[in-house]
């Protein structure tokens, strides 16, 4: 299956959802990948992809790696084998490779072309698309960066089979993300499918990748609907920096985090309470934490105004109207908020 996403300035590009075809570029290319990535699919890579020049970079496996030396190391990699303008960068691995690829992509030269092949499920149903780059600094998560699209995504589902348990529940928490926000019959389907089936896999990941997608044409800097996906994101941010981001996988914080946008919206009767248990019970059908022990209500609020998202002072919150639909308001009283705080 294939999806465009539709840009101006010629940037438009082709998502192709499918087991890897023999791809040729005819330019020097750099696969940017990790010990990981590599040492499951980079032969499986290697076989299908062909170049007029290939070198492969690899950068160290985590989070706590997509900083400003990485992309140092990265474009030094990019100048010893001597890249130019013409040549292409491939980000070979989850969100984390394909930010900083991304990123690095959007810098060396001032610019080169790069393609994302995502291998974990968040990254194959939401971090791949969408051209949003970036690392990591001591202010806070993904605050350098830069909007610079891939000139195609490849999408290959059977590369999911050695990811961790964990790491798929938390690609399937940006699942459900993009279902509650814009697509009721996407919901229902989720609610009666197994997502360990990998006809299922597949047809889930297209129909995230097409929402995401179509969102992305309408507002690819984010000036509007785009911040949509953030839903359960306001919150799973203040969950990921009080536990150091070392207890909740991002997607997991998400999960929680969806949760707490689902009191909130019930609170001030968007949602049904109906609506809130369905939500809950599918995540759970997936492992994602749904609770979260709040230490010091107060200390949770004031943490919102670290996100970027927040820097005016008030908080922008994405909260579902029942399934499928949702609104972007920074109305919600601080009662309101604090009292659904109390509650978890
Ligand atoms: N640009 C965007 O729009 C966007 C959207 C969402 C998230 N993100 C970013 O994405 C990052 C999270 O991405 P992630 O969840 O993919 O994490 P990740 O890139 O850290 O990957 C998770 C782990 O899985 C391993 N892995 C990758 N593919 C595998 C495979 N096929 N088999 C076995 N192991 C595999 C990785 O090496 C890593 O250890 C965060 O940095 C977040 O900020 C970006
Ligand atoms: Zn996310």
């Amino acid at each position: 299956m294939t999806v465009k996403i539709t840009l101006p300035h010629d940037n438009s590009y082709e998502i192709f959802i499918d087991e890897l075809n023999e791809i040729y570029f005819d330019r020097k290319v750099v696969i940017v990948t990790n010990p990981t990535v590599s040492g499951f699919h980079l032969d499986y890579l290697k076989s299908k992809l062909n170049a007029k020049e290939l070198s492969v970079c690899i950068i160290p496996d985590g989070e706590e790696y997509k900083h400003m030396q990485t992309i140092e190391d990265i474009l030094a990699h990019c100048f010893t084998q001597r890249l130019d303008r013409k040549s292409l960068l491939v980000a070979f691995g989850g969100g984390v490779i394909g930010d900083m690829t991304g990123f690095a992509a959007s810098i060396y030269q001032r610019g080169i072309d790069f393609v994302q092949i995502p291998t974990t499920l968040l990254s194959q149903v939401d971090a791949s698309v969408g051209g949003k780059t970036g690392i990591n600094n001591k202010f806070g998560k993904n605050l350098i960066g830069a909007f610079h699209q891939p000139i195609a995504v490849y999408i290959d589902p059977s590369m999911l089979k050695t990811l961790p348990k964990r790491e798929f529940g938390a690609g399937v928490a940006e699942i459900v993300k993009m279902a509650v926000t814009f697509n009721k019959d996407f919901f229902e389907w989720l609610e009666q499918n197994d997502l360990n089936d990998e006809k299922n896999i597949r047809i889930a990941i297209a129909k995230s990748v097409q929402t995401k997608a179509d969102v992305v044409s309408q507002d690819e800097k984010e000036l509007g609907i785009r911040a949509a996906l953030n839903y359960g994101h306001t919150f799973g941010h203040v969950i990921e920096n009080e536990t150091n981001y070392n207890t909740y996988l991002h997607g997991e914080a998400v999960g929680i985090g969806m949760c707490m946008a689902n009191a909130l919206a019930v609170k001030i009767g968007l949602m049904s309470k109906d609506e809130e248990l369905r939500v809950k019970n599918l995540l759970e059908k997936y492992d994602i934490p749904t609770t979260y022990k709040i230490k010091d209500v107060e200390d949770f609020y004031e943490h919102f105004f670290l996100d970027k998202k927040s820097l005016d002072n008030k908080i922008k919150f994405i909260l579902p109207i029942g399934l499928g639909d949702c609104k972007i308001t920074n109305e919600i009283t601080k009662n309101d908020v604090i009292q659904i705080l109390k509650g978890f």
